[in-house]
């Protein structure tokens, strides 16, 4: 396994921001991922050898974090949250529409490799319930209108 060399950049640049080394995990499992498209065993042992960690302490983290992965999933990341604010302002019924219109239910991933689903806690959005993240974007004040223009929209984007 090779990582690019504007990894290697952003790592070593990354180490001079904290302390510790362990501090620069989350960061540095979201570049790989950004870069492999999912975690794998390799970059795994690799990443727990470089911060001086086991691997049970990176796939601790990994599984602690919804928007990191150790299975490939679709071009976008599209996560519903149902937690409390946004299921009292239809955040469940916004699930079931994505749901519906890409044919997969959570963690299922459609045929052609575009999206995945996910149903998640919490994203931090409570205000403008409710609340969606595809990869790195926030979508807000949903309606099930709303969903489905954002899918079309990564649809097109989609190379
Ligand atoms: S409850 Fe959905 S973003 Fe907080």
């Amino acid at each position: 396994m090779k990582l690019s060399d504007q990894f290697e950049a952003r790592f070593a640049e990354m180490l001079t921001h904290y302390p510790t080394k362990r501090s620069a995990l989350v960061p540095t499992l979201l570049y790989a991922q950004d870069e492999l498209g999912f975690l794998t065993d390799e970059v795994i042992a690799e990443l727990a050898q470089r911060l001086d960690l086991t691997e049970l302490e990176v796939r601790n983290v990994i599984s602690y974090y919804s928007m990191l992965t150790t299975k490939p999933r679709g071009r976008y990341n599209v996560q519903i949250c149902t937690n409390i604010a946004c299921m009292l302002r239809g955040g469940e019924e916004i699930l079931e529409h994505c749901e519906r219109k890409l044919g997969v239910g959570h963690k299922g991933t459609t045929a052609d490799g575009i999206f995945s689903l996910e149903e998640v806690e919490c994203i931090g959005a409570c205000s403008w319930a409710p609340a969606a993240q595809v990869n790195y974007d926030f979508h807000e004040n949903l309606t099930t209108e709303k969903i489905e223009t954002v899918l079309e929209e990564y649809k097109k984007k989609a190379p």
